[in-house]
């Protein structure tokens, strides 16, 4: 049988990291391998982009066209060089961000035009729409002030102002209430336990596992 894609998707210090590592340790106590890719990066092809886009900082000029193209290239590899064989192996994939982010982050946040971001979306995961996808969401605020404790630094996104992350918040909503039987939305102001138990119970009965 083929393995599940669950993507998570939610603004920066919502808990993805945090979720993600009790979703896996849940899937194994079932005998379900899985592994963790995360946007964008993974593939060589991917790592290169990551770095363009993240941390190079002669690449700060980058142009919001451009930031789409790349991370659809970055997903197009993904896709075809990791995803695609791991499921076909029958272990689980486990995304942190996919195409959702795109279409919250350039198209509603970078306010490209919808229709062209949706249309390079899928031209880059082809049939590979994920079976699940968890939104993590959270006041900007909070989420902002829970990265204050992180160590690393900011990358090229993270450091835009809070109206940013207010647009990319209000789209993931907005995509959430359009696509119920794909998204399940989490409170993520809830403690990380509780948070994990919601996860876990969903993706049980969802999969009847
Ligand atoms: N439910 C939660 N309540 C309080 N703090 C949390 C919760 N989930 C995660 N955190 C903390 O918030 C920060 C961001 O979590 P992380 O999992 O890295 O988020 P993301 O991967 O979405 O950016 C970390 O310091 C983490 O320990
Ligand atoms: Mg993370």
């Amino acid at each position: 049988m083929l393995g599940k894609i669950i993507s998570f998707e939610g603004i920066e210090g919502t808990g993805k990291s945090t979720q993600i590592q009790y979703l896996r340790t849940f899937l194994s106590s079932k005998d379900i391998d899985s592994v963790t890719f995360r946007e964008p990066g993974n593939t060589y092809i991917g790592e290169q982009i990551r770095h363009l886009l993240q941390h190079d900082p002669d690449a700060c000029n980058m142009c919001a066209e451009t930031e789409l193209l790349l991370f659809e290239a970055s997903r197009a590899q993904l896709v075809r060089e990791l995803i695609l064989p791991t499921i076909y192996n029958s272990i689980w994939v486990i995304c942190d961000r996919f195409f959702d982010s795109s279409t919250a982050y350039q198209g509603a946040a970078r306010k490209l035009f919808e229709k062209i971001v949706h249309q390079l979306n899928h031209f880059a995961i082809g049939e590979c729409v994920p079976d699940l996808t968890i939104l993590l969401d959270i006041d900007v605020d909070l989420a902002l002030k829970r990265l204050q404790g992180r160590k690393e630094q900011k990358d090229r996104i993270e450091n835009e102002p809070t109206e940013f992350f207010r647009r990319v918040r209000e789209k993931y909503l907005q995509l959430a209430a359009e696509e119920p039987a794909r998204f399940f939305t989490v409170d993520a102001t809830l403690p990380v336990e509780t948070i994990a138990e919601k996860i876990c119970t969903h993706v049980q009965k969802r999969f009847a596992l």
